[in-house]
């Protein structure tokens, strides 16, 4: 409760909640002025999007899918989230090319970013199995929140009133200036329908020249099995004080369309009607079913 209060402060502070205890506001304040070199990659997602799946891709891309050159570190050093404490050193000092995720806003990315230096990809994945995934994340991450319940947690979600804030600011304040920088935007649903074609085109768009054998190799390393099985993939290696691993895991499902599985007839409806009203004049469209991924 008291954790709820206390995210809610934040928000009315920064216009945006961070979590206490693992994200500094000094040093979210810091990022804007980030010195940004054009080698440096920028992964931006709206939490329980597939951040850690593109940790574990891009790592593999710089070793060519050498899986045991990664087994020295987690990807969560190699590949860190800029806005945890103590990123800053570890961003400004990584040796080129320099690789970062982050939930932010669009609002608190370094000025360079917004003048075509450096480069983001964003993964965007449908909202409805981010709102599932990430009601599953609050039972196990020990920093935030327990839901009392699902429908409890449809509400808060629904709302933005969880870190990260609402999802549909998230997606429509990034896509919106999206011509301002360096920008590839990729889905969830298109990594889980075709792996391959996706990490071709962020091999591209980095322009890292791998054999297709290095592809077969990244994407092999990939799955959602050697995820799972992988100690620097899969962070059961994060303390319990932050993760309670008896009670989930990163890697939960990897799959379209679970939210069938938890939203009532009525929360759909609503849900819809908020897309509908929120997305209206954005060009981009979500894959809701695994049917829908198969292509006749
Ligand atoms: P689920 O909870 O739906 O299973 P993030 O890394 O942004 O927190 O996102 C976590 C989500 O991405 C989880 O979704 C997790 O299972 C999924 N994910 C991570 N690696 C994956 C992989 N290799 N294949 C499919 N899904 C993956």
């Amino acid at each position: 409760h008291s954790r709820g209060k206390e995210q809610e402060r934040e928000r009315e502070k920064w216009g945006f909640s961070l979590i206490s205890g693992i994200h500094s506001p000094e040093v979210v304040d810091q990022i804007q002025n980030f010195e940004i070199q054009d080698s440096d990659v920028f992964v931006i997602t709206y939490p329980k999007s597939g951040t850690i799946w593109l940790q574990q891709i891009l790592s593999l891309i710089e070793v060519k899918g050498d899986v045991t050159a990664t087994i020295n570190q987690l990807n969560s050093e190699r590949v860190p989230w800029i806005e945890l404490l103590d990123s800053r050193k570890q961003f400004v000092s990584a040796p080129s090319p320099r690789i970062c995720v982050s939930h932010l806003p669009y609002k608190f990315m370094p000025v360079g970013l917004k003048q075509k230096k450096g480069k983001v990809i964003y993964v965007a994945r449908n909202p409805k199995d981010v709102l599932v995934s990430y009601y599953h994340f609050h039972k196990y991450a020990n920093m935030l929140e327990t839901p009392k319940d699902f429908d409890t947690f449809f509400e808060k979600g629904k709302e933005g009133n969880v870190f990260g804030n609402c999802w549909f600011e998230h997606v429509k304040s990034w896509f919106s200036h999206k011509d301002e920088m360096n920008f590839l935007y990729i889905t969830y649903e298109d990594m889980i329908k075709d792996l391959r074609s996706v990490v071709e085109r962020i091999t591209s768009f980095l322009a890292r020249n791998l054999t297709s054998q290095q592809l077969n190799d990244v994407i092999e390393h990939s799955t959602f099995k050697n995820m799972k099985n992988n100690p620097q993939a899969n962070y059961q290696q994060i303390p319990v004080i932050l993760l309670n691993h008896q009670l989930g895991s990163f890697l939960r499902k990897g799959t379209v369309g679970d939210w069938k599985n938890y939203f009532t007839v009525a929360q759909n409806e609503r849900f819809d009607r908020v897309y509908q009203q929120k997305m209206k004049d954005v060009p981009l469209s979500f894959i809701w079913d695994m049917n829908d991924l198969i292509t006749p």
